[in-house]
């Protein structure tokens, strides 16, 4: 048995928690192995949509085992919050099948002053942070000083207060004032987590491995923030590339199976950085609005533009993905025309269908092919073989440019609004 990768290919909010969670009955655990609270995946069945951002998408599916790696930041507060709403929604205990890496890194509450101070501080030039603390908490792990929830086990508190005066001085030197008292909270958060079985995920999933298990390994974010290969500085502070699932989970790369590229069938950016289809316009406004496109964690509206070809190549090719699925095809219903970027035209006169270094700070020209629209409201009855020509016209032409197969395509934020290729409607699967 291998280890399945699901991850987004572009800037995030690709709509990877609905096919998590669609997905998750065909396996035995579901990881997630990088990003913390930033993230926001949104599930909906029954009528009821619930976001989670700590928690990997596959706990809505009985008996599948949950963990969260290693490669995490976890925000204990953020944690106990969820799970409290988990049990006044849903009823759920989740003491059973959710395990915690002890090696996973701990967010704390001046990892989010932190966060806002240096935000403040770069002006102009923010990246447009979550303000989660994820890029402080990274910070900390990288510079060795983090503190894990193994460390839960003894001297936590001397740990804790080592570590947040250090905060406090650079918090100082910034001159950032706050009125916030997290810290009760937190340390309330800290005793809550105990309950929760805290292990070493990495034989917990190699055993699971050698037990001829299934395991599908959650990726947060999206490939276009990775902190190697995205729009660096506007990116997070992970990879979130399919590597990043063998280092944030303990998981040798041999052992990658699938590989699961998620994309919208156009694009979103949250927050700052190079966007070269955004689209400052009416369409854009269309997009925004039929799209819902308002981030699931800050509510911030999302930047919108066509589907970009060149970076949905560069995030293939990084993460060989072995099938891809495209979300929101049901938002391009009513354009009479849709568009794909190909390639980019420099602002020296040259025409690329590479991401260029110097992507930040030149204006890239999309160059557009443009496809017909369908026109219609998409029915996943009759499965792949009864959507509309245009929409199959779509999908054959990025299929043919990326060299990788469509295997899915979903059509609104339900289960149900899924359409598996080959298998007509999957309403469950
Ligand atoms: P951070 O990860 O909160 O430090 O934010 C860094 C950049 O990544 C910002 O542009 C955020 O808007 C973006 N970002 C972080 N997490 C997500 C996500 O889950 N979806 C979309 N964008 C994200």
């Amino acid at each position: 048995m291998a280890v399945d990768v699901l991850l987004g290919l572009q800037w995030g909010d690709e709509g990877k928690g609905k096919v998590v969670d669609f997905l998750a009955p065909k396996y035995d655990v579901v990881a997630r192995f990088q990003g913390g609270p930033n993230a926001g995946h949104t599930l909906e069945f029954d009528n009821i949509k619930h976001v989670l951002h700590q928690i990997p998408s596959g706990i809505f599916r009985k008996g599948v085992v949950n963990i969260i790696g290693n490669g995490v930041v976890l925000d204990p507060m953020v944690f106990q919050q969820e799970i409290d709403e988990l049990d006044q929604k849903f009823n759920m205990d989740l003491r059973e099948n959710l395990y915690i890496s002890e090696k996973t890194q701990i967010i704390l509450p001046t990892h989010k002053l932190l966060d806002r101070a240096m935000e403040q501080a770069k002006g102009e030039e923010k990246i447009g942070s979550t303000l989660r603390g994820i890029g402080p908490c990274y910070q900390d792990k990288i510079g060795r000083l983090g503190l894990r929830i193994g460390d839960l086990k003894e001297n936590f508190d001397k740990k804790y207060d080592e570590l947040t005066s250090q905060h406090l001085k650079i918090l100082k030197s910034l001159n950032f004032v706050w009125e916030d008292d997290f810290q009760t909270d937190f340390l309330e958060a800290i005793e809550f987590i105990k309950q929760y079985k805290i292990c070493d995920t990495e034989y917990f999933l190699n055993d699971s491995l050698n037990k001829n298990e299934r395991i599908l390994a959650e990726g947060a974010q999206g490939s276009l923030l990775d902190v190697d290969f995205g729009s660096y500085p506007f990116v997070t502070s992970s990879n979130t590339i399919a590597a990043g699932a063998c280092t944030g989970l303990g998981i040798a790369p041999r052992n990658i199976g699938e590989v699961y590229g998620i994309f919208k069938a156009y694009c979103t950016r949250v927050g700052s950085g190079p966007f070269p289809t955004e689209l400052n316009d009416e369409t854009g406004e269309i997009l925004q609005k039929v799209g819902n496109e308002f981030g699931a964690t800050t509510g911030r509206p999302r930047r919108c533009g066509w589907l970009d070809l060149p970076a949905l190549k560069y995030a293939i090719m990084l993460n060989g993905v072995s099938q891809l699925y495209m979300m929101k095809a049901d938002v391009l219903n009513d354009f009479d025309d849709i568009f794909i970027c190909t390639e980019y035209e420099l602002p020296n006169g040259k025409v690329t269908n590479r991401l260029p270094y110097e992507i930040n700070d030149m204006n890239l020209k999309p160059i557009l092919k443009s496809f017909r629209g369908w026109k219609t409201n998409l029915h996943a009855d009759g499965g792949f073989k009864a959507l509309p020509t245009e929409l199959m016209t779509y999908t054959k032409f990025i299929e043919n440019e990326v060299q990788a197969p469509i295997n899915m395509i979903s059509i609104g934020p339900d289960r149900e609004h899924t359409i598996l290729r080959g298998e007509g409607i999957l309403s469950q699967a």
